[in-house]
């Protein structure tokens, strides 16, 4: 309950200054996703907050990756042609190379690169896959060199799945977070799930906030749909099920649709009562993901990001997720009218 005291009053405080950015796998419309580079990058921006995804090595080690499959980030499939394999990921056949399957040492022989084609390839084959810690002391360093709180947003990635292979993610992130002295209630830290036990089980070993996030209505967490639970995210999004996630995290992080939907012909809708319903419940709201370049930016907002960031902002987002932070900063703080 005091917990739940201080995170409401910490992060109501921060609605009424000013809604968090959150540097989704760092700047990463700018710089190869889940890199130092693209998290300094955010941070020099002046992101709130960076997000890293976190998978496991073979040893144990948490490195930032969206994905245990590797190829899509890395050239691990040009430095491990012979290592390529199927596994079943979330009950569903993926071939490639996981992260599982290589040390911490073979990872650091990799390089990332840009997942987009649409996007900057120029510093493909520059940068390394950052474990967890190295992402903690850069935000400790950076912090301090700043004088400003750099916040950190873990999300862990397919828990049922690696906690099944005997390299669960919480007690490596717990204690990765305690030896940080991020473990507290009112630290600059959200750890982020599409699942929910480990999310629940997380409440009981750590003070820090916790987020839960919302995929496709129709579409179930997989601990849920691995345990022949019927609970949808649509479920999940009720009145009755925000108030149930309120019992085991402070936040929640909505696909962006959950607020205004876009429709077939790229038309921004009129916004849901999704925000006030979760504030209702008690919970931050943090939707992603926020992203400037055509591919993803809905006609109706004309080739202008900050026309859509000012439509979410009106609604009175806790924060959000983007891959283009200094976009999403200048129509914070220049452009859009907050609401109250
Ligand atoms: O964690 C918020 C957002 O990042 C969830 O989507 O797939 O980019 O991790 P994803
Ligand atoms: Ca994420």
């Amino acid at each position: 309950m005091l917990r739940l005291a201080i995170v409401l009053c910490l992060f109501s405080f921060t609605a009424i200054a000013k809604p968090l950015v959150i540097a989704h796998r760092g700047a990463s419309g700018h710089m190869p996703e889940h890199t130092i580079e693209a998290y300094r990058l955010a941070i020099e921006m002046g992101a709130d907050f960076i997000e890293p995804d976190l998978v496991s090595t073979k040893d144990g080690v948490l490195i930032a990756r969206h994905e245990n499959e590797l190829s899509d980030t890395t050239d691990v499939a040009v430095k491990f042609p012979e290592r390529k394999i199927q596994r079943t990921i979330d009950g569903r056949a993926v071939e490639g190379w996981f992260s599982e399957d290589f040390t911490l040492a073979e990872i650091k022989t990799l390089r990332a690169k840009e997942r987009l084609a649409s996007r900057n390839q120029s510093n493909n084959g520059k940068f390394e896959i950052p474990t967890f810690n190295e992402i903690l002391a850069l935000v400790t360093a950076e912090s301090a060199k700043r004088n400003r709180t750099i916040g950190v947003y873990p999300e862990t990635k397919h828990p049922t799945y690696f906690a099944a292979r005997g390299l669960a993610l919480e007690p490596p992130l717990l204690k990765a977070l305690a030896a940080a002295k991020l473990d507290r209630a009112n630290s600059a830290v959200f750890i982020q799930s599409f699942e929910v036990s480990n999310l629940k089980r997380l409440s009981t070993l750590t003070k820090a906030p916790l987020v839960q996030l919302l995929g496709d209505p129709d579409e179930r967490p997989y601990d849920q749909e691995a345990a022949g639970l019927p609970l949808t995210y649509a479920d999940m999004a009720t009145d009755a099920g925000l108030r149930a996630i309120a019992g085991y995290a402070q936040g929640i992080g909505p696909y962006k649709a959950y607020i205004i939907a876009v429709d077939k012909a790229g038309q921004a809708q009129a916004p849901t009562d999704f925000v006030a319903r979760a504030h209702q419940a008690g919970l931050v709201v943090h939707p992603y993901t926020f992203r400037s370049d055509a591919p993803f930016l809905a006609k109706s907002y004309g080739g202008n990001p900050t026309v859509e960031y000012c439509a979410f902002f009106a609604q009175g987002l806790d924060g959000l997720f983007s891959d283009f932070p200094d976009a999403a900063l200048k129509a914070r703080d220049k452009s859009c009218p907050m609401a109250p």
